[in-house]
């Protein structure tokens, strides 16, 4: 399944109020959305109609985040769903996504792009591929093991692959504390040791059983406490993917 078409599916299932997109390109992904939507790009140039209620920044997504308050622009709303889709190299994305949580709420959805390289070549730090994934794959070991606390799902989507992220807590610090541990360890150069189960896919569920499965009503359950919805996404998850997927702390 094309990573678009569950993007789509996202949008039409969770239905969000806020949605952000962090690399914009050529505006397919984000004219996708249906609700507020707020893209950061430092070079975009849309081809796709994007209409309704957007704001576009043209600034890189640390700059923004550095200098603007977010709130902003989304009203004072959280972010329901999330697309990281910038720069492809491990540190920009795990700020990106350490940015983009502090502005999610407890249900929010954060879904992460080109997690799924297909050989080294795409997933080196040093673009010499047409398709590029850089090493932003990392980010799913660094997420697992420093926040069991999420539920992070490898989704087998085309070309690239994508993990979608739930669980979020914007109050916590554990990745910003640790972030220059995590680069110590997970940002090496290239060439890139891609694990077999990145490559092959093991580890991935194919997004149309995912979307199948009744996470996405899980995830959008609106009738129920905080402790009740997050044990309906974690049963959705296992039903779809298997306890391996589930943070330990579930
Ligand atoms: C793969 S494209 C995005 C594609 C788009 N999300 C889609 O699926 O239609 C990556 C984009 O990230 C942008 N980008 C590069 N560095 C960035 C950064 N530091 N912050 C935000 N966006 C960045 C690039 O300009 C490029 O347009």
């Amino acid at each position: 399944m094309w990573y678009t078409e569950v993007l789509r599916a996202l949008h039409e299932r969770l239905q969000p109020t806020t949605y952000l997109e962090i690399g914009v390109s050529d505006g397919h992904s984000l004219s996708l959305a249906r609700c507020r939507a707020i893209g950061i790009d430092p070079s975009f140039s849309l081809t796709y109609p994007v209409d309704g209620d957007i704001a576009l920044v043209r600034t890189s997504s640390d700059d923004y985040f550095a200098r603007h308050d977010l709130g902003t622009l989304t009203r004072g709303l959280p972010v329901d769903l999330a697309f990281v889709d910038g720069l492809h190299l491990v540190e920009f994305a795990l700020r990106d996504f350490i940015n983009v949580e502090r502005h999610c709420g407890p249900r929010s959805v954060v879904v992460l792009d080109d997690m799924l390289p297909r050989a080294a070549d795409e997933a080196a730090r040093h673009r010499h591929s047409r398709d590029w994934t850089g090493d932003v794959f990392r980010l799913t070991e660094v997420l697992r093991r420093y926040r069991p606390d999420l539920v992070v799902l490898p989704l087998d989507t085309e070309p690239t692959g994508m993990v979608l992220v739930a669980g979020l807590d914007p109050r916590s610090t554990v990745l910003a504390d640790s972030y220059d541990a995590i680069l110590a360890e997970y940002r090496r150069p290239d060439p890139q040791l891609v694990p077999a189960e990145v490559l092959e896919r093991l580890d991935a569920v194919p997004a149309a059983r995912m979307l199948a499965s009744g996470l996405p009503e899980a995830l959008a359950d609106r009738t129920r406490d905080d402790v009740a919805w997050r044990e309906g996404v974690l049963d959705a998850v296992r039903a779809c993917a298997g306890t391996a997927f589930v943070g330990s702390e579930s």
